[in-house]
């Protein structure tokens, strides 16, 4: 591939970054679109983000997105943040203005609403209590997400309770933690069940949570896709609930800041999965 002269310019930092699908997510789009731009890998080290992320106006960049160990760093790096970027202490986007400031989003908790929304049609967050399992990085903006868009109440349990203690303090509203060992009698009345913890993803154990107190009507999510189909999602489908596998957040985590570099709303599609999981 040959990258013209004037091609708009994103790309992603993050350290490692090989392992990123976000150059093939993005690559798809713009081919699809038959856009002029490119969107790169960019190996930046914990010591050389802050400089990094400065230097994008001057090479010309319209932005980046920002991954892991690096988005908090970018929170204190950028000029402005959104709202909920704000509230996260988290940017995964970052927007280069007109006049070259740097604006942080983070997108995260828009990519998990809508990868619900489109996975489990008719699905609202106020149908009723979530119970949210993993309080890391990922689980900030999924509690905040539900929250936002109207769920009663974020039931919150972690292996280490203190974690959920402290992101349920720093987000406030309608959540409540509970130890390790209530996560099954909290089933009960959960209408969406949300793994963000690593397990169930290839190379680790399932998590281990016997789903025999769901109701029928709940949605069952994992923010893991490496297996598409978890252990957590397989054993929610097999007793008939709806299940949404996780490869979606990352694809809708991707629009608003494709949308802002490059001018177009780009769509979610079959085809954009497949090439997004190939390999
Ligand atoms: P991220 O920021 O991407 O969400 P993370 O901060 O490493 O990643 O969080 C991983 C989550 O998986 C945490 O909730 C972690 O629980 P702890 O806070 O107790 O570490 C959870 N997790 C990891 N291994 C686990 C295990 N064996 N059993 C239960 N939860 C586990």
């Amino acid at each position: 591939m040959t990258i013209s002269g004037k091609a708009t310019l994103a790309g992603v930092m993050g350290w490692p970054i090989g392992h990123s699908r976000s150059p093939r997510l993005h690559g798809y789009w713009l081919e699809q679109y038959g856009i002029d731009g490119a969107y790169v890998p960019l190996a930046v080290p914990p010591d050389r983000i802050e400089q990094a992320i400065r230097a994008l106006p001057a090479l010309g960049f319209r932005g980046c997105n920002v991954t892991v160990p690096h988005k908090e760093a970018a929170c204190r790096t950028v000029d402005r943040l959104d709202a909920t970027a704000k509230r996260m202490g988290a940017v995964n986007t970052i927007v280069v203005g007109e006049n070259g400031s740097l604006e942080g989003r983070n997108t995260d908790g828009f990519g998990f609403i809508e990868n619900l929304r489109s996975g489990a049609p008719g699905w609202k967050a106020a149908d009723g209590p979530a119970l949210v399992i993993g309080a890391g990085g990922a689980a900030r903006a999924v509690v905040a997400s539900l929250l936002d868009e109207g769920a009663p109440r974020v039931w919150l349990v972690n292996r280490t309770r203190a974690r959920a203690d402290e992101l349920a303090a720093d987000i406030g509203g309608a959540i409540e933690t509970a130890d390790w060992v209530s996560r099954e009698t909290l089933l009960e009345g959960a209408a969406l069940v949300v793994n963000t913890t690593t397990q169930g993803m290839a190379g680790q154990p399932p998590l281990e949570l016997n789903l025999r107190a769901l109701p029928g009507s709940a949605v069952v999510t994992d923010i893991v896709y490496t297996p598409l189909m978890t252990p957590l999602l397989t054993a929610a489908q097999a007793r008939g609930n709806r299940v949404v596998d996780g490869v979606g957040m990352l694809l809708h985590q991707a629009r608003p800041g494709f949308a802002a570099w490059f001018g177009r709303e780009p769509e979610v599609t079959e085809g954009l999965k497949a090439a997004v999981l190939q390999g």
